[in-house]
């Protein structure tokens, strides 16, 4: 079974539409699919697959103590995928307790099918990057639009924290100097991962081998979609540079799909695209993409986390703080490699600057909520 978890950084970059229409094709040439609705709080893979108001799904599942995962799973029309809803009720990932992400975690990786599809939602919360580092060959989607290319980049680099984290045995001294550096966090983004990898060496052999083995399994694969001109293609070539220079990671090109303005009345009809017209630019792209998947053996791999990986509520909210204190470091390695131009730049700083504006929003009513809830007696 292959576990190909779907993430972005930034929503509506067409990650949904790719995991329904995939799932199709798979199925189509005869694969077990299991499609899976992780976006939580902003579902809407149903929609892409014509499904009004889906039964069942993630929600139920984790509410209850003793329904069956299997439950949770509504046979689709398509032949040989069937889907898992999520749950519009249920705030995003992020807000899963660590009990609930690995109950998830468990069943997932306990289907029975050939490919098992996340469709995850927007963002590089904790949990999120832990859904993809379920599959060491997970897909990130991005546009050629520089926000969203960012947002990209800034997902591996957490993905990439997070198998080392996940690497070195706690108190170990690669994790002290790891802890040293977070608490410093401006001496953490300053220093890229190949540089922060030879400190490591300097003070544990141990962890940092253990740390290579593992990462040589992690093998991401992006998929630039709603391109408009040929020659934003080149992107991809340059943020793979970014990635490899500052990340020490190679992410494969895995195939670009057009602007299709089919889409939209594809939507409107309820009809997968895939299914509606066969032949428009957006489904050929997208069997190119099956086809790849399937000439792709998924050669065994260590899993990329450990399932005891403890994070506490604290833990989280510190890693988020830094998270949007860090995004502008990060444009600077997409800048030097040539990834981003200073014209790009000035447009994301400004998105960047509305964006840090709504998490801090929706931070402070996070926090409202959870001393409310502490008031009355909750213990988290
Ligand atoms: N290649 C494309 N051509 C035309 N429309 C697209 C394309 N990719 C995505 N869309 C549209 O963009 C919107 C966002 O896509 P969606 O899959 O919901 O993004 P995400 O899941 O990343 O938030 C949807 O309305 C979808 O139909
Ligand atoms: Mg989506």
């Amino acid at each position: 079974m292959q576990i190909l978890p779907i993430a972005s950084g930034k929503g509506g970059v067409g990650k949904s539409l790719i995991a329904a229409n995939l799932a199709i094709a798979l199925g189509q040439a005869g694969k077990r699919t299991v499609l899976v609705d992780l976006d939580l709080g902003g579902s809407n893979l149903h929609l892409m697959l014509g499904i009004r108001s889906p039964a069942g799904g993630i929600g139920p599942f984790l509410a209850a103590t003793k329904t069956k995962f299997q439950d949770a799973l509504v046979a689709t029309e398509y032949p040989n995928v069937s889907f898992v809803p999520g749950d519009a009720e249920i705030p995003g990932l992020a807000n899963l307790s660590g009990g609930q992400k690995r109950k998830l975690m468990n069943r997932i990786a306990k289907i029975d099918a050939d490919f098992v599809i996340l469709d995850l939602g927007a963002g590089t919360s904790y949990n999120t990057v832990d859904f993809f580092l379920l599959g060491s060959r997970g897909i990130v989607v991005t546009t050629p639009i520089p926000t969203a290319i960012v947002n990209a980049y800034l997902f591996l680099k957490n993905a990439v924290f997070r198998v080392m984290h996940n690497t070195f045995p706690a108190k170990s001294p690669g994790a002290e100097y790891l802890k040293e550096l977070r608490k410093d966090g401006a001496s953490l983004r300053q220093l890229s991962i190949p540089a922060l990898l030879d400190k490591v060496r300097e003070r544990d052999r141990d962890s940092h081998s253990a740390y290579h083995r593992r990462i040589r399994y992690f093998a991401p694969r992006i998929i630039l979609n709603m391109l408009e001109d040929p020659k934003d293609a080149e992107k991809v070539g340059r943020l793979r540079s970014s990635c490899s220079r500052y990340l020490d990671i190679d992410p494969e090109h895995l195939g670009v799909v057009y602007r299709d303005d089919l889409q939209d009345v594809a939507l409107e009809s309820r009809i997968p695209l895939i299914r509606y017209k066969p032949g428009s630019v957006l489904a050929q792209a997208i069997y190119r993409i099956s086809e790849k998947l399937l000439q792709q053996r998924d050669d065994d791999t260590e899993p990329l986390l450990y399932q005891g990986a403890g994070d506490s509520f604290a833990e989280a909210e510190a890693e988020a703080e830094a998270d949007f204190n860090a995004k502008l470091e990060y444009v600077a390695e997409l800048l030097h490699s040539g990834t981003l131009t200073t014209g790009d730049l000035i447009e994301t700083i400004k998105n960047q600057q509305l964006e840090i504006g709504q998490l801090r929003k929706q931070n402070m009513l996070y926090k409202s909520k959870l001393v409310r809830a502490m008031n009355q007696g909750f213990k988290p």
